[in-house]
């Protein structure tokens, strides 16, 4: 990581904040002065500021290729969670950055960092979403037009913002979506006449589910996976 982020990372500063720091001479890098903010740091690096020895914070980050059948939550007394899955230290430290359906599998977030999870589900943030979508029926060149452009969900008066459809098989369609609306997905496809009968989330911003998770498994993310939420590109 670079000095500068380092330096964020550790003290909440902003990437600004930081680099006018390390201008100020105030940062020290193995026990010397450093001015150079791209300098590279290991995470066993010393690094001092103002004198004060400088440690990464201790959040969690996790993936989880959620399996069919448990719900987005961190407890439920009749139903197993996602949570559930993790060993129970974790658990008790985590929470769900982008809920799934029960039926719903694929890409899980799940966190104990709020700020970080708030950057995920804000719609403000514009995360985009891609999910792989069995359907009933062929998606006709209408539908896929309508969705491209936004539809009107059932009791909304606003229309979703214009998604990406990908056609991978006659059935079977990528879909990218930009906000996170109750049952999003499912809706859109009810709202051009179709039906969904699997759904598969792949991606949420620059995260895509690791293939070498079974279904129930879960890995932490690695540094850049976790930046890449605070600064999309
Ligand atoms: N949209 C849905 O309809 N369900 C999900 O689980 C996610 C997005």
């Amino acid at each position: 990581m670079r000095l500068d982020q380092y330096l964020a990372t550790c003290t909440g500063l902003s990437r600004k904040e930081a680099k006018k720091a390390i201008i100020g001479r105030r940062v020290q890098v193995s026990g010397e002065l450093c001015r150079s903010a791209n300098t590279p740091v290991a995470e066993a690096t010393l690094v001092e500021l103002d004198g004060s020895v400088l440690s990464l914070p201790n959040e969690i980050y996790l993936m989880m290729n959620k399996p069919e059948g448990v719900i987005s939550a961190t407890t439920d007394s009749n139903q197993p969670t996602a949570v559930d899955l993790l060993p129970t230290d974790m658990a008790s430290k985590v929470h769900i950055a982008g809920r799934l359906d029960k039926d719903t599998t694929g890409l899980l977030l799940l966190t104990s960092d709020g700020k970080w999870s708030h950057q995920v589900t804000s719609p403000r943030r514009d995360c985009p979403k891609t999910y792989q979508v069995q359907l009933a029926e062929p998606l006709s060149s209408d539908a896929r037009k309508q969705l491209e452009n936004g539809v009107l969900l059932k009791g909304e008066n606003k229309p979703t913002r214009p998604a990406i459809v990908v056609n991978c098989s006659e059935t079977k369609i990528e879909l990218t979506i930009h906000e996170g609306r109750y049952h999003q997905v499912k809706r859109m496809l009810a709202a051009v006449g179709n039906h969904v009968e699997g759904l598969h989330r792949v991606r949420v911003g620059a995260i895509t589910l690791d293939p070498i998770l079974e279904p129930g498994q879960y890995r932490e993310l690695t540094e850049e996976e976790v930046r890449s939420i605070l600064n999309p590109v």
